[in-house]
């Protein structure tokens, strides 16, 4: 399966870094061609100015944090599928861990933004992960295929359009990354509760990225797992040189 790599920049960036960020990555990419799909989801406000600079070529796509789950009226603050596939967004995180805990976004509602999405013919990549206290109580499995069954309830077969995303939250941001065997372990969960939903083949089709501490150093030996299809890069993404070098441990 070709992989995903995303960048998500969370709340970083300006207009001067944004520029000398996307030149580097695109002539990066340029000189490289990767073997695997290539995304950066930069804060929403800056995505008209990286929809100009990514014009012309199709190696970076362009992604959004977030979506609203309504479809357009009196909802302050929040942006619409149909305004960001506007400005030329393919993928749109959903459910970042970052949003459930400090926006209090349910299961329920991240299921419903992913579905709001994929309408718009934007691609969610619908992230899952458990706390530190969860896993050291043994319920990683539990907490995960909670959060997949309510997407599965909201959108039945069309989970298999979606990406999903296994971010442990202790991992996120800490630089303790999971092992490969501890990521693929939840990876082969993950992907066995989608066969049991959806057909083998849509199972086998659906691409699951890890994130969490993901780097240059690391990548490779995350992505050679065979449920790994992928990355979710934080921090990573924000230097051009740490995210080339994911980009080509992809691919
Ligand atoms: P990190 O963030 O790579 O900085 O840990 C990943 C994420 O939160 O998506």
């Amino acid at each position: 399966m070709r992989k995903l790599i995303a960048g998500n920049w969370k709340m970083n960036g300006a207009l001067a870094a944004n520029r000398a960020l996307m030149e580097a990555l695109l002539a990066g990419v340029q000189a490289r061609s990767p073997a695997c799909d290539v995304a950066v989801c930069p804060p929403a406000v800056y995505l008209a100015q990286l929809q100009a600079l990514l014009q012309g070529q199709d190696a970076i796509a362009l992604g959004a944090q977030d979506v609203s789950e309504h479809e357009a009226g009196a909802f302050t603050g929040n942006v619409a599928a149909a305004m960001l596939r506007e400005f030329g967004v393919r993928y749109a995180i959903v459910g970042h861990s970052e949003r459930r805990n400090y926006q209090g976004e349910s299961d329920a509602q991240v299921a419903l933004k992913a579905q709001r999405a994929l309408a718009a013919g934007i691609t969610p990549i619908v992230c899952v992960g458990e706390t530190l206290q969860e896993r050291e109580q043994g319920q990683t499995e539990a907490v995960v295929t909670r959060q997949l069954d309510a997407l599965l309830e909201c959108s039945g077969a069309r989970v298999a359009d979606m990406v999903l995303a296994y971010e442990p939250l202790w991992a996120i941001g800490t630089g303790h990354a999971a092992t490969p065997q501890q990521a693929q372990e939840v990876h082969a969960a993950l992907r066995a509760r989608l066969r049991a939903a959806l057909s083998v083949p849509q199972a086998a089709g659906v691409r699951i990225l890890y994130g969490g501490s993901m780097n240059a150093a690391n990548a490779a030996s995350l992505l050679a797992q065979p449920d790994i299809d992928g990355g979710l890069v934080g921090g990573a993404s924000l230097k051009a040189q740490d995210f080339l070098e994911i980009i080509a441990a992809a691919g």
